[in-house]
Parts: structure tokens; sequence; C-alpha cells
């Protein structure tokens, strides 16, 4: 048996731009984990996992319409079939195996925490089958495979989740330009795309611990929709460009801030935390999407009256919030006013290690 697991992410800051590429992000991998254990088969493979296998469907209304999200299964699949390809590339062999997928990234009654289960289930999938197949790939392809299969299946992802589940730690992320590497896998061998020069503008830069901040997480309960929340803030009209060009300037120069300040100053990084929770404000406010929820919004305000910084944590509109903490503050007045109005503080910390595997 092949086991292999990949943790879990949280957005610090930088999110919505970093799906512009080249537009820098700060993500922490955390130390929750999905576990995936790859066995050999016989005849036919299967997946087992109530959430990750061919689970139930959600779905919203928007308007008129049904939309049914992607489910994690979509993911299990892309990450199956790209490297499916590669066996293929590399003239290896079809082998069967099943999957057995376990989760601490999601609430036990089935919700997702918005710890970027999506992405640790695509990477610790890829792991796991370049060792069933003897691949030798580098970290670095294993994270370029799972952005592939990520995009064949949500092609807006801007990757950050699977750097920081790839690589562990804290970094500093900027995506490639997506639409042309999928372009690119359409016409080309996996080879040809993996060497593409189109992957000379992502970055992933580890930044070590930051200096003299405590990180909290808060989940509000609600899961979110990533992608319709993507979907409907990161396509500007004409007449809001304008603003949008804005908001991606001014959130580059606040992660350049905060990357300067990580190490040596820490009231520096939460003046900067302070200003992303507004920058995401302004950005929700210009596309008439709700990134910080009511729920998300106490979790920020009684961090900020605390002497904290609160942020929504990822796409918003539920999931969780982050708040950095100085060092020596009380974060038990924090942790019990969030209990009193419905936010579930998550134990968490930063996972420093690569995606582990046995
Ligand atoms: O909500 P999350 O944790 O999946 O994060 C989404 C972050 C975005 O920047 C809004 C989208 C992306 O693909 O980076």
């Amino acid at each position: 048996m092949i086991t292999t697991r990949a943790p879990g992410k949280l957005y610090i800051a930088g999110e919505y731009a970093v799906v512009e590429p080249g537009h820098p992000a700060v993500l922490m991998a955390v130390d929750r984990f999905l576990t995936v254990e790859l066995t050999e088969a016989e005849g036919r493979g299967m997946v087992h996992s109530s959430r990750y296998g061919r689970g139930p469907l959600t779905w919203v209304r928007e308007g008129e319409s049904i939309v049914v999200d992607h489910s994690p299964f979509d993911y299990v699949t892309a990450a199956i079939a790209i490297m499916d390809k590669l066996r293929a590339e590399r003239g290896l062999a079809p082998r069967y195996f099943d999957l057995r997928i376990s989760s601490e990234l999601d609430d036990p009654s089935g919700l997702k925490f918005g710890l970027g289960s999506s992405g640790a289930v695509t990477v610790a999938i890829i792991d796991a089958l370049n060792r069933f197949h003897g691949l030798e790939l580098s970290t670095w392809q294993r994270f370029q495979l799972a952005l592939l299969a990520t995009i064949s299946v949500s092609p807006k992802a801007s990757g950050g989740d699977l750097a920081a589940s790839t690589y562990g730690g804290w970094i500093c992320y900027t995506a490639p330009d997506r639409s042309a590497l999928l372009a690119l896998l359409e016409g080309g061998s996996l080879a040809e795309v993996l060497d593409a020069p189109e992957w000379g503008i992502c970055r992933i830069a580890p930044l070590g611990e930051p200096a003299g901040i405590t990180m909290l997480v808060g989940w509000t309960g609600t899961p979110a929709s990533t992608e319709r929340l993507v979907d409907r803030v990161s396509r500007p009209e004409a007449e809001v460009s304008a603003q949008y060009a804005r908001f991606l300037e001014d959130s580059r120069e606040a992660v350049e801030e905060l990357v300067a300040a990580w190490g040596t100053d820490p009231s520096a990084v939460l003046a900067v935390l302070r200003r992303c929770r507004r920058l995401l404000q302004g950005l929700g406010a210009l596309r008439g999407s709700t990134i910080e929820t009511a729920q998300l919004g106490a979790l920020c305000d009684l961090a900020e009256a605390a002497g904290a910084a609160g942020k929504p944590s990822g796409a918003g509109g539920g999931d969780c919030g982050i708040v950095a903490l100085p060092d020596g503050a009380d974060a038990q007045e924090i942790l019990s006013r969030w209990r009193e109005v419905g936010i579930l503080p998550l134990d968490l910390h930063v996972n420093p290690s690569e995606t582990e595997g046995a």
C-alpha cells in the first residue's frame, strides 16, 4: 500500500488578486491533512470515500437557475486523468488501483471548512500515483501536474492552495497564465507542457516564520463556493475595470509590504492585514458580491476590537477567517467572544514540511 497525505491551507493575503498571473499572495499550509491510501487492484479500481467519491451533488439557486457545484470527485478524476496521461506518455503499462481517501479538512457532518480540501486531494493523489508508477517526479513537477489537473476542472483557479499543499510552510505564490497552459495542454504532450516557458512567472517562495505574531483561525460554520465567487468577482466589466486594476495594484503593494515585514515587524504585518480586509471589502462592493459575510465581519471586528487584525481567508462568503495577534495579547478573549456569536475556533498551526508519504 502507498500512503500519502497533503496538508490543507489558509490564505493570509492577496486572495482574488492572485488569480491574475503575476499577482502575489501569501498562504500557509496547516497541520491538518487529507490522506490517500492506494492499493493495486485486480480488474477494476474504486474510490472509497464518502465525500471524495461519487458523493452527493450540492447546488444553489442563482436567479431562475439551479447551479451545481463541482464535486470533490471532479478533482479526484482530474488528478487520475492527468497522471494516466503521463503514465501513457512514459510508455508504462496501465494498472488498476483502489483509492481510500480520508480527510481532516472537513467537518464530520460533511461540511468543508474552506481549508483547501480540493487542492489537498489533488496533491495527495498525484503524489500517490507518482510513487505507484515510479515516475520520480520532482516537487515542482507534482505541483505543475496538480495545477494542470485543477484548471481542467476550474480554469480560473490560481493554484495557491496547491502550492501550499505541495510545499508546506508559509509561502508567497504567484500564478502562471492558466489559459495559456490549458491551450498548450490541448495540443501538446505533457512533457512539453511541463517544460513550457509559460511557467516562468509562477513563483513559490518560502517565507519562514512570521515574527511576533500568533495566528488564530475561526470557522463561520458556512461553507462557500470559491468558484462562483471568483466567477462573479474577477470578471470585470468595462466600467469597473479601472477600479479592478487599482485593486490589483493595491493588493500587490500590500502583499509586498507584508513579505518585507514578515520576519521583522509584527505591527506592520497587522497593519497590512487590516488593509487587506478593507481591500476585499472594496472588491466585494465593486462587484456586488458578499466576500465578507456578517459572520466573517463579526470575526474580524471582534479581533480588531482586541488590538489584533482579522480578515476573511480565501474567497470568503463563509468558510474561515484568520486573525494575527501580537505575541503576548490575550487570545482567549477573542476565542470566547467568537464562540458567543457562533464562530468555531480551529486549532491550526503551520505545517512546515513538504507533502509526506510512506
Ligand atoms: O476560498 P478558497 O480558500 O478556496 O480560496 C480562494 C482564493 C481565490 O483567490 C479567491 C481564488 C483562487 O483560485 O486563488
